[in-house]
């Protein structure tokens, strides 16, 4: 059995720089016809000449894949001078609560400040992305953020808000308030809750930010997303770190999940038996919410076995060295 995917997306993606990059890239290019770009680089993304250079970067370890990147610039104020020039330029702005993940010590301090920048996104139709946790008890951090949420979108009624990588039954519940926001959703955060990440051996891999939640947020997320609801977006938030960051004392936060995303997505819809549903979540909900459209891509799924390998290069990945289902068409991946 195969499956076939118009220009799927992922509206989500951490890609690093230099060799990092250079890894990792090719993962999310072959499964992917784009994705977005997030700025959380050691120097943030926050300057039209720091996005067209790591832009160029980005298309050069892609190789001769196809694979066009949404940029994001990293939030701070900007003057609308700024903003007017970056327009075409972004898909939007990335707000990350300062410190509250990885690489994001320059983020915002003070929510009372974001307003005037906040006013020109939405004058200017600039979709603004965040990181919504607050800086409290890790468990509460998401859905103590999400009075946030609902003030700019009653504050901003034209702006389009993405509430990032969400994993509370609560937040779900937001989506369904505001038409002027949207979700990512990650393919761990549909599959783990914190038993996988601490319940038992520590396990580095499955730590990330947001921290996976309980059994019935879990639950949330997934009749949420296989029953279709049209402004969920699947975005990875793959994250990748090198080993010695995450099997070491304060491991990093951030799961690698480039490499099994679509494979292991086809497998999920298909045990919930919606596996029509997939095109939607990959790429037609955000296609609609962002009003992009992506170069033609199509991309293959067979029903065909194969083990995740237990390391590539200095990173493990989500799932290593399980048995997925489904695998890319013509990817000569060793099938099991
Ligand atoms: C991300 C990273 O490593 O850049 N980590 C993570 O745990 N998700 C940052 C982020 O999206 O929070
Ligand atoms: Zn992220």
């Amino acid at each position: 059995m195969t499956l076939l995917l118009d220009s799927p997306l992922d509206m989500h993606l951490h890609l690093r720089e230099q060799e990092m990059l250079r890894l990792v890239a090719p993962f999310s290019a072959a499964q992917f016809a784009g994705g977005v770009i997030m700025p959380n680089l050691v120097q943030p993304v926050d300057s039209l000449p720091r996005l067209r250079d790591y832009r160029a970067a980005i298309i050069a370890a892609c190789g001769p894949e196809p694979f066009t990147p949404y940029m994001t610039l990293f939030f701070r104020d900007y003057s609308r001078a700024e903003l007017l020039a970056a327009r075409d330029e972004v898909i939007g702005l990335k707000l990350y609560p300062a410190g509250i993940t990885t690489q994001s010590e320059a983020g915002v301090a003070d929510f009372d400040r974001i307003g005037t920048t906040v006013a020109l996104l939405e004058e200017l139709d600039i979709p603004l992305l965040v990181h919504g946790e607050t800086a409290g008890f890790v468990m509460d951090r998401e859905r103590e953020f999400l009075a946030v949420y609902q003030w700019l979108a009653e504050t901003f009624p034209r702006l389009r808000i993405v509430m990032e990588h969400i994993t509370t039954a609560e937040a779900v519940a937001v989506l369904e308030r505001y038409d002027n926001i949207a979700a990512t959703v990650t393919l761990h955060h549909l599959m783990i809750t914190l038993d996988d990440v601490a319940g038992g051996l520590l396990q580095p891999d499955l730590f990330c930010k947001p921290i996976a939640k309980t059994p019935r947020d879990r639950e949330a997320l997934r009749q949420a997303v296989f029953r279709g609801h049209p402004r969920l977006l699947f975005g990875s938030d793959s994250a990748p770190h090198p080993r010695d960051k995450k099997e070491c004392c304060g491991c990093a936060a951030g799961v690698f999940s480039a490499p099994v995303a679509l494979p292991m997505l086809a497998q999920l819809f298909e045990e919930a038996d919606c596996l029509e549903r997939l095109s939607a979540f990959v790429s037609g909900n955000a296609r609609q919410f962002y009003r992009i459209t992506p170069p033609q891509k199509p991309v293959g799924l067979q029903r065909a076995a194969w083990r995740v390998p237990e390391l590539y290069g200095s990173v493990r990945a989500f799932l290593a060295g399980q048995e997925l289902r489904w695998s890319l068409a013509g990817s000569g991946e060793a099938k099991v």
